[in-house]
């Protein structure tokens, strides 16, 4: 077998172009079975046709929907050729549902006058050369396809494609770090013919790809590579690369070294944790040069990039087609079996919303180490919190719960890891970007601030050792809470920081014209990702009918059974001197968003006071604005 793994060529072209022979030449060359479309129509399109009727979507639904069938039965065993006219891009969508990964296509292109001409050379085709006119009225050409001129000789055409399809990579991947290493392997898992790329360093980074790709057997078909022109040259066109580097300017570097081996209509997917502003900046500056780019969010850590990420892509929603097979078979798969990828939307949508991903997800750790810190202080050991956190999966289920149970465990010898390990949380700058985004837009996200300022605070140990020195040991003598508290205060922030982040993704969407659907979203994030949890899989039913999920009944019912222990909770922490910036936030946010009347005129009238910046009345419904003179 010439082909490394199994796959469905399909020839495709208006009838004339030369599809039958280059089948069949092609079938001869690679030893694998090749079939006539025009052999799987129904009698009754075959006598349309013949009849000079050109035939309609409805005639050809069954015709392709039989063509998907053979594909998949014969690509179980064997590679194999399918010609067929395939002329719009939703015929071809139909032919290979299912199969995305596994087809390629090859188009054979020429003028009308060409394409006139061979046909009326032709003794015996079946279709009127008058019919050839329709055919390029709804011919749809294909961006995903190789494409090959009709003036080339069968012998050459057949050795381009089999230069292009054989001796290419489908897919290449660029960076082999953590991330890199484990998002190829999962390529590789899913039959995925793939190129991998990590430059060369002397003395520091040598053959990376090489010694990469001999140590997983998985990767027996890979091409490693660490010079750039080859690695580029190894790849099916239009190109797809997948960017696996560090975010800012080594993938502007990246990018800047890629771009002469391109060619137009390549591809370049950012997979990695990219501002969403440069995602968009670097999207126009691509498109200026012709090259597409598809700027992608990915979650899951190591493992998830290994069994299944969730995978936020955005750009141009037809250039996310042409990649999203390959982002589909490898992305993690929901309760359902779909893909927990789904396109985003324009610009850097994506980024967007893995940049929120983050903020949740630092929100959601901090919750956690606030309640372990609290359990502590109450008495218990680690193991013992970690049994009450396990006891709390029933109603509390998360990725993160599950693996602080697990770190709360483990053991060094007799001693607990966590114990030693120096109490300073760092950090990549996704929930900066966050913060900055949310006080930019207007929108009081205001538990990510909490979440990433606690970060912060944690680094200045130092200070924090010497005012310890000058104020004392926190209190806690009084510090007595039911555990059952600490669950539903711990729950109830936690719907605070969901609120918040879907309604700073709703309020961003509005502002960016983004369209964006956030019980898609909630789907993505319920497999594969970091803040993975029981309480997402509730909320995409939620999402799908309000953007404001405190204003879904369920979620005002579990809200008024959990008020009263956040109250509890806070309340016992700040009187015993513990520090809960996020449990502490969520029942401030919540008590000031709820309220009808706040405190705000008083700032509108120091406003006015000092700066006559004027204020609207509540006895005026014209919203006026007036300027007093308060002196
Ligand atoms: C994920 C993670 C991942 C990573 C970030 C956050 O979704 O897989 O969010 O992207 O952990 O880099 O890291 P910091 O905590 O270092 O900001």
């Amino acid at each position: 077998m010439v082909i490394s793994k199994n796959r469905v060529i399909f020839v495709m072209g208006v009838s004339g172009v030369g599809k039958s022979t280059i089948g069949s030449l092609l079938s001869q060359e690679l030893g694998i079975p090749y079939f006539d479309g025009d052999d799987y129509h129904p009698k009754e399109n075959v006598l349309k046709m013949s009849n000079g009727e050109p035939l309609n979507d409805h005639d050809r639904f069954g015709w392709l929907a039989s063509l998907n069938q053979l594909a998949k039965e014969q690509v179980i065993n064997t590679s194999c050729i399918i010609v067929c006219s395939a002329l719009k891009e939703n015929y071809r969508t139909i032919i290979s549902l299912g199969i995305e990964v596994v087809s390629k296509w090859v188009y054979l292109y020429g003028s009308f006058e060409q394409i006139t001409k061979r046909i009326e050379s032709r003794l015996g085709h079946y279709m009127p050369s008058s019919l050839l006119q329709s055919q390029f009225e709804i011919l749809e050409e294909p961006k995903n396809a190789l494409k090959v001129n009709v003036s080339l000789t069968p012998t050459e055409i057949v050795k381009k494609i089999r230069k292009e399809l054989m001796n290419t990579s489908e897919f290449g991947l660029f960076g082999l770090g953590v991330m890199g290493k484990s998002l190829s392997r999962n390529l590789a898992n899913k039959n995925i013919n793939i190129s991998i790329f990590n430059r060369h360093v002397d003395g520091v980074e040598e053959n990376i790809a090489v010694d990469f790709k001999n140590e997983f057997e998985e990767l027996e078909t890979a091409k490693p590579f660490d010079d750039i022109e080859n690695f580029v040259n190894s790849l099916q066109q239009p190109r797809k690369i997948m960017l696996m580097v560090n975010s800012g300017k080594t993938t502007d570097i990246v990018i800047e070294n890629l771009l002469p081996y391109l060619s137009e209509g390549d591809i370049i997917i950012d997979g990695g944790n990219s501002n969403y502003n440069e995602t968009k900046r670097r999207l126009d500056y691509l498109l200026s040069k012709n090259i597409n780019f598809i700027g992608t969010g990915v979650s899951g850590g190591e493992e998830g990039a290994l069994k299944g990420p969730s995978i936020m892509p955005s750009g141009d929603v037809e250039i996310y087609k042409m990649v999203a097979p390959y982002l589909n078979a490898i992305a993690a798969k929901d309760a359902n079996n779909l893909p927990c990828c789904t396109y985003v939307g324009k610009e850097g949508s994506g980024h967007f919303i893995k940049m929120v991903h983050n903020g949740i997800e630092y929100v959601e750790m901090q919750l956690l180490a606030e309640v372990v810190q609290i359990l502590k202080l109450s008495g218990n050991n680690n193991d013992e919190i970690a049994d009450i956190l396990e006891s709390w999966k029933n109603s509390a289920d998360s990725y993160l719960l599950d693996i602080t149970v697990k770190v709360l465990r483990k053991k060094e010898g007799s001693a607990w890891l966590v114990d030693k390990i120096m109490d300073k949380a760092g950090n990549k700058g996704t929930g900066n970007w966050t913060t900055i985004a949310t006080a930019e837009l207007g929108v009081p996200s205001t538990l990510i601030p909490a979440a990433l300022f606690a970060r912060y605070s944690s680094f200045y140990k130092d200070d924090r050792v010497q005012l310890n020195n000058l104020y004392g040991d926190a209190n806690t003598s009084t510090l007595n809470l039911d555990t059952n508290d600490i669950l539903k205060a711990y729950q109830f922030s936690r719907i605070m920081n969901h609120f918040q982040g879907f309604n700073l993704i709703s309020e961003a969407s509005k502002k960016h014209e983004w369209d964006l659907n956030l019980s898609e979203i909630a789907r993505i994030w319920t497999n594969g990702c970091i803040i993975k949890s029981s309480l997402m899989i509730e909320l995409v039913e939620i999402l799908k009918e309000t953007s404001n999920i405190l204003m879904d009944k369920k979620i005002i019912e579990q809200i008024k059974d959990l008020k009263s222990s956040i109250n509890i909770v806070v309340l016992q922490c700040v009187l015993n001197e513990l520090s809960t910036p996020c449990l502490s936030e969520s029942v401030q946010f919540f008590n000031g968003y709820i309220s009808k009347n706040s405190p705000a005129n008083i700032i509108q009238a120091q406003r006015d006071y000092f700066g006559a910046h004027t204020y609207q009345r509540i006895d005026d419904p014209s919203e006026k604005f007036y300027h007093t003179n308060w002196s």
